[in-house]
């Protein structure tokens, strides 16, 4: 990648607020690994159901976080520049949750699983603040779904999930 364009993704992965606690070494480990990638408006990113080892953060534009309920769109959520998503399959090992569509052109840059283990290796800490974000985003989810959870009960949970993932203890 080139200079220039490295430091702007160094620039937007130290805007980004899980990624805060991290050296300036590591994230510029994370730029070098992250790839980028633009899609059109209306174009998917993440479909809901996929099996997914990658994560996401907005480097300019918006997408929305889409559940489809009968056939139908339905927005959850609208994420902008700075913003993450594809960490659920990523930390948890599951499917994706919802599908992600851009809204209009939108920069991404992809994290893959081996930059985030070594992340996690030195930020043990980061476990817990995603555990937080995890749970909220499932809430809302529920919450579309018209189900409801717990946010303080499920985030034990997710840690574990987080950790075995990853072969952490
Ligand atoms: P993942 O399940 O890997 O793929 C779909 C992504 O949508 C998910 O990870 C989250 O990053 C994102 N997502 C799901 N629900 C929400 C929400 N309520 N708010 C913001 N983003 C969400």
């Amino acid at each position: 990648m080139r200079d220039g364009l490295e430091g702007a993704i160094v620039e937007r992965l130290s805007a980004v607020d899980i990624f805060a606690p991290l050296t300036s070494e590591e994230t510029a480990m994370l730029a070098q690994a992250a790839s980028s990638h633009v899609f059109a408006p209306g174009e998917t990113v993440i479909r809901a159901g996929d099996p997914g080892s990658s994560m996401f953060v907005v480097h300019n534009g918006r997408v929305s976080v889409q559940l489809s309920e009968n056939g139908r769109p339905v927005t959850v959520a609208t994420l902008s520049d700075g913003a993450f998503f594809g960490e659920m399959a990523l930390f948890t090992g599951e499917p994706r949750t919802a599908s992600i569509v851009a809204i209009e052109e939108t920069e991404v840059l992809e994290i893959g699983h081996a930059a985030m283990k070594r992340v996690f290796e030195n930020n043990p800490d980061l476990v817990e603040s995603l555990s937080h974000i995890i749970a909220e985003r499932r809430q809302a989810l529920a919450a579309t779904r018209e189900i409801s959870g717990s946010e303080h009960d499920e985030s034990a949970g997710i840690i574990s999930s987080i950790k075995r993932f990853f072969g952490m203890k």
